[in-house]
């Protein structure tokens, strides 16, 4: 069975790793694979290091998409791949999250007809249409044959949605997989002596939503809100979505210190020895969560609800009071303490193993 990774954006690469390694570790000559990066992110800071970083080979195929509009982007993954499956079509397509590279990807395969879809981090569901990521995991499960899902609602949410008990499997996750193996590589970013920095005497923020990003008033007002509530240095590692609207900004960045995207260990290592972290990130929830490290979602919703009803999370979305009251308990050490959500233990990816040797098995 040749299976073929799907990786293009940077928060699909800490999710396949785990996999990779997983099915080097099982050395069965009958489960083959391929690692296609899409390119839908190319830079350095976006893409390499976390190669690097998380010892995933180099691709064996780069589509090199590159940026574009939503549907320029899709349209031109989806070409690309199919092309692709066109020369040496495979036997099963394993897609992870929700960005463009996986929706695409699951299209392309779906038509190329005989080719089975697996999807990591299927079912979850923010409800919220307005994200181009709803979108993709609404379109990629709807194709999907076999889920590989983290939590219990992801399940309810397939089940509801028609699916049969025998194509969902409840794995756990994988970029939990990921945070924990690489917990004691974690590596001091050089801003830590730069700024001084001490154990939980700092924030980390990360924003890069349309919703969060895309109005300079509104990204200009979150910042005021938090720069003028905190007394403690705030790092903010910048999407490159959200540099250009920053620059616009020149006010209001009191106590927030920024820099280029951080790599995963750096990355982690600074959210881990933290007083809290902010974000519109879905990933981050979740590893901020079995770091037992407060965080505050500037979202409305969240695909993840066991992050806030389990783990360290809260939702305050765009209401300003909300955000200042939380702000406050989090100065103030009253956090609540969350606990760690079922099968986030590290053991993800050889469920997901287990599951390809099983198919490997019925299809040769
Ligand atoms: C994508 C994902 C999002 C994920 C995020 C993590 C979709 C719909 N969204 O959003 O779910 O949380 O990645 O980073 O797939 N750019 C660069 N260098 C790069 C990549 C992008 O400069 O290596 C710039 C480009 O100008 C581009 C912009 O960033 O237009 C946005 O990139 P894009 O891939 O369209 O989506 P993200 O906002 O990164």
């Amino acid at each position: 069975m040749l299976i073929d990774i799907i990786a293009g954006a940077r928060p699909n690469f800490m999710k396949i790793a785990p996999i990779i390694e997983e099915l080097k570790n099982r050395k069965n000559p009958n489960l083959k694979w391929r690692l296609i990066h899409t390119g839908q992110h190319y830079d350095k800071n976006m893409s390499g290091s976390f190669f690097r970083d998380l010892n995933i080979p180099a691709p064996d195929q780069n589509l090199e998409v590159g940026s574009g509009t939503q549907a320029e982007q899709t349209g031109k993954i989806m070409y690309a791949y199919e092309q692709l499956l066109q020369k040496e079509k495979c036997d099963l397509t394993l897609v992870v999250g929700d960005v463009n590279s996986t929706m695409s990807c699951a299209i392309s395969a779906k038509k190329a007809v005989g080719i089975k879809v697996a999807h990591v981090e299927g079912g979850i569901r923010s409800n919220d249409l307005s994200m181009p990521e709803e979108i993709n995991r609404m379109v990629t499960d709807s194709i999907s044959d076999y889920f590989y899902t983290a939590s219990a609602t992801a399940n309810e949410n397939l089940l509801k949605l028609g699916v049969g008990d025998e194509r969902i499997r409840f794995v756990g996750n994988t970029m939990i997989d990921t945070l924990l193996k690489n917990l004691p590589r974690l590596k001091k970013p050089e801003i830590w002596e730069k700024l001084h920095l001490e154990n939980k005497r700092y924030l980390v923020l990360t924003l890069h939503r349309p919703s969060n990003v895309d109005s300079q008033r509104k990204l200009a007002e979150i910042l005021r809100i938090v720069s003028d509530q905190v007394d403690i240095p705030l790092i903010f590692p910048v999407h490159p979505r959200t540099k250009s609207v920053l620059e616009q900004i020149t006010t209001g960045l009191d106590q927030i210190y920024l820099t280029d995207p951080l790599g995963y260990l750096e990355f982690n290592y600074l959210v881990r020895n933290s007083k809290g972290v902010l974000t519109d990130s879905g990933g981050i929830t979740e590893e901020t969560t079995v770091m037992g490290v407060p965080c505050i979602t500037l979202r409305e919703n969240t695909e993840r609800p066991e992050t806030c009803e389990i783990g360290s999370n809260v939702l305050v979305g765009a209401d300003h009071e909300k955000l200042r009251f939380h702000l406050k308990k989090l100065d103030r050490d009253e956090w609540k303490k969350g606990s760690i959500p079922p099968l986030w233990d590290g053991k993800a990816s050889i469920r997901i193993v287990d599951h390809l040797e099983e198919l490997q098995q019925q299809i040769g």
